[in-house]
């Protein structure tokens, strides 16, 4: 099978790395990929993935048989509706699917009507700045303020009291801080627990969910600081038992699927749930149309059996779900970021460290560059350094991340020292 990856990042490199294990694969084009992905298929790096037009005569061309779209954005914009028109298979939902991660109003709605536990909600545009202050008059405090569009992962301000949620009005309404994604806003109550990701693999109907994770999404130890897209992951999570499993099946996945349907914005890809265990059970923080990132490196490096299979299965609406397997062990990502993410970082500096380490370990690279055959930083998120337990012994896999993270070194390193405690104090 001769396959097309879309995206970049961290994620993509975990996606191609399994991808490239299977049998079915020929070749693997990945656009425009990484120095990481390079080394498991080709990048291509001449064609500009928002062009429609050029992504699908490159497939044409390439006689591509699965396009797997990685990130959000181009979900949003409706690239997978464009190449299913043109007879292409597509792991990844259309646009009005996408829409799950791309308007928070009409997922909170959907959950709303459908009976989908999530946190309560209401919403408001940017001309009822007076019925919004009405509101938090009366609120319970903390409360959460989202934008309603995509905002990169930092459309959310958690507000104390409400002098900070006024605050936080005025900065989104009136300062624009981000532009039209806060032309809309939701207002929702705060959620208390542990968070959990889980990703349900479908073709719109049946669907398997993989190994759960947790994700980091604070800058610093403890939970503490600016929230980020991601600083580290472990899999599967042991707080997410076999019993709170079968209740987001039953009460969350299998009634989204459901209602998507009947909504006539079947989702095929990757439903991405962000939950809050809760004293009320497993609550929807967010849903995301695509797989987590870091938590995808982390879920996929326990998996076995032939991935490629699994999504071209969903991407012709016939789940194959004995595609892959998890029979044990644990994993554990830490993201070595650039020193200033998620505000702003200087780029460019070179990596070193990455060869000869142990093979539990593998380094899955984001935001990286390669400069006459060196690898240097090019973004926030640098690498996912991930650690493998086939024990399904997360101290183990704790300690062989940070241990191989000794290794590596690149100017103005930051990561966190803490990825996966949670679980160990559980334990
Ligand atoms: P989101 O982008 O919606 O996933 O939100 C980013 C982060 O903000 C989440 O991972 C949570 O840590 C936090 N968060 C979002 N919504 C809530 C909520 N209703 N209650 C508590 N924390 C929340
Ligand atoms: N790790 C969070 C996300 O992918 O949205």
């Amino acid at each position: 099978m001769n396959v097309l990856l879309i995206g970049s990042g961290g994620r993509e490199h975990a996606l191609a790395y399994k991808i490239k294990q299977s049998k079915k694969l020929n070749n693997l084009y990945i656009l425009p990929g990484n120095p990481g992905t390079k080394t498991l298929g080709e990048n291509i790096t001449y064609i500009n993935p928002n062009d429609f037009n050029a992504v699908e005569s490159f497939c044409k061309d390439k006689n591509i048989e699965l396009v797997i779209i990685g990130p959000e954005q181009p979900l949003v914009n409706g690239l997978a509706d464009f190449l299913r028109q043109n007879n292409f298979k597509v792991f990844g939902p259309n646009k009005a699917a996408a829409e799950i991660e791309g308007h928070k109003t009409f997922s909170k709605r959907l959950m709303a009507k459908y009976n989908i536990p999530t946190a309560d909600f209401a919403e408001f545009s940017s001309n009822e700045i007076e019925r919004a202050k009405n509101y938090l008059s009366s609120c319970k405090f903390p409360c959460v303020i989202k934008a309603d569009g995509l905002a990169a992962g930092k459309g959310v301000i958690i507000c104390n009291s409400i002098t900070d949620s006024l605050n936080a009005l005025d900065e989104i309404f009136v300062k624009k801080i981000f532009g039209q994604a806060g032309e809309k806003i939701i207002i929702e109550e705060f959620l208390i627990g542990e968070e959990a990701s889980i990703f349900a693999i479908t073709d719109g109907t049946n669907f398997i969910c993989l190994p759960s994770a947790q994700d980091h999404k604070r800058i610093g130890d403890n939970d503490t600081g600016k929230n980020t897209g991601g600083m580290g992951a472990y899999s599967p999570a042991p707080i997410v038992t076999k019993e709170i499993s079968n209740e987001v099946e039953k009460k969350i996945i299998i009634p989204t699927l459901n209602a998507m349907e009947l909504e006539g914005r079947k989702f095929v890809g990757c439903l991405y749930c962000g939950l809050m265990l809760t004293s009320e059970g497993p609550k929807v923080v967010e849903f995301n149309c695509r797989f987590g990132d870091p938590e995808t490196q982390a879920v996929l490096s326990i998996i076995e059996g032939d991935f490629l299979e699994l999504l071209y299965s969903a991407s012709e609406g016939k789940l194959n779900k004995n595609a892959v397997k998890y029979s044990g062990g644990a994993a554990v990502c830490v993201v070595a970021a650039s020193k200033g993410y998620p505000d702003s970082f200087e780029k460019g500096y070179e990596i070193s460290g990455m060869e000869n380490q142990s093979e539990n370990i593998i380094i899955f690279q984001a935001g990286t560059r390669e400069i006459e055959n060196k690898i240097v930083t090019n973004g926030g998120r640098v690498l996912g350094v991930t650690s493998i337990s086939k024990k399904n012994d997360l101290e183990t896999a704790k300690r062989g991340a940070y241990y191989a993270l000794n290794k590596i070194y690149f100017k103005d390193i930051y990561f966190r020292r803490d990825i996966a405690d949670k679980a160990l104090k559980r334990n």
